[in-house]
């Protein structure tokens, strides 16, 4: 099993998208797969076809709820929607935490630190057991979500935009990166993901080869409507025809990553 976690401290830059495109990818190979929203937004819980008055994930995180209480079945149109339990957000979310320092002691009893309680709460009760990926959203910034999916994961998946600003915002969180991998979590890995590719843009190309040189990037997503209408109409690209751009930019993405 592997739990996969999306990031960039950037807003904007298809995270949301990669979750939506890579849970159902995996999901239509069969694979059963845990979805977690933990951006307040909750824009990959709306794509999943799910809308909650108020998320019980601080309450799952601290221990006073359990996984069954936070897991709802996903929504959509597609047989692979069967193999995609979720567990979503809501705009609650963006207390979380505030929830924690306040729950500090009974969190300090049970898992030691703030930063273990995403990788505690899936590792008691079977929760990793029952999937095969857990794949897990997270909000632009560097916050506890963040960090508490980087303990818990695998594998974290960078899609970046070819922009100054953007490249300046990844080297703070590659050192977050490096932090996490010393101290909390060894086998974790990277990939940065060049995500929504204009490449006609002559400095957009000169900022992405520089990016090249500095890490070894992935099979690149371009800029497509077709990404934007699979949102609004809720029909992921793995169902879309082999002619698709779309796909066969993702198709090539999972490939290179070893997620089939
Ligand atoms: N490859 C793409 N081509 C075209 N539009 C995209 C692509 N990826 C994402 N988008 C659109 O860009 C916007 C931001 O993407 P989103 O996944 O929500 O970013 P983030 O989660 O990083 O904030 C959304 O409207 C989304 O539909
Ligand atoms: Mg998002």
């Amino acid at each position: 099993m592997e739990i996969v976690t999306i990031a960039n401290n950037k807003g904007g830059v298809g995270k949301t998208m990669q979750c939506y495109q890579l849970a159902c990818h995996l999901a239509n190979q069969g694979h059963s797969v845990l979805v977690i929203d933990l951006d307040s937004q909750a824009n990959l819980t709306s794509t999943f076809g799910v809308q909650i008055q108020r998320t019980l994930i601080p309450e799952w995180l601290i221990g006073d709820v359990d996984f069954d209480d936070v897991v709802v079945p996903s929504e959509g149109r597609h047989k692979l929607h069967g193999n995609v339990m979720l567990v979503p957000a809501s705009r609650h979310l963006a207390n979380l935490s505030k929830l924690l320092i306040i729950s500090e002691s009974e969190i300090r009893k049970n898992a030691g630190r703030k930063e273990r309680l995403l990788k505690k709460r899936l590792d008691d009760s079977g929760v990793r057991e029952k999937f095969d990926y857990i794949v897990i959203d997270t909000p632009p910034m560097l916050g506890d979500e963040l960090i508490m999916s980087l303990v818990a994961s695998n594998r974290i998946l960078i899609p970046t935009q070819a922009q100054d600003y953007s490249i300046d915002g990844l080297e703070e969180l590659m050192d977050t990166f490096e932090i996490i991998k010393e101290t909390e979590n060894p086998g974790l890995e990277f990939a940065i993901i060049p995500s929504m590719v204009t490449s006609r843009r002559k400095i957009e190309k000169q900022r992405m080869d520089e990016l090249s040189q500095m890490f070894n990037t992935t099979p690149v997503i371009r800029n497509l409507v077709q990404m934007q209408e699979s949102i609004s109409i809720k029909k992921p690209i793995c169902v879309m025809g082999r002619k698709s751009k779309g796909k066969q930019d993702y198709d090539a993405l999972w490939n290179f990553l070893d997620l089939n």
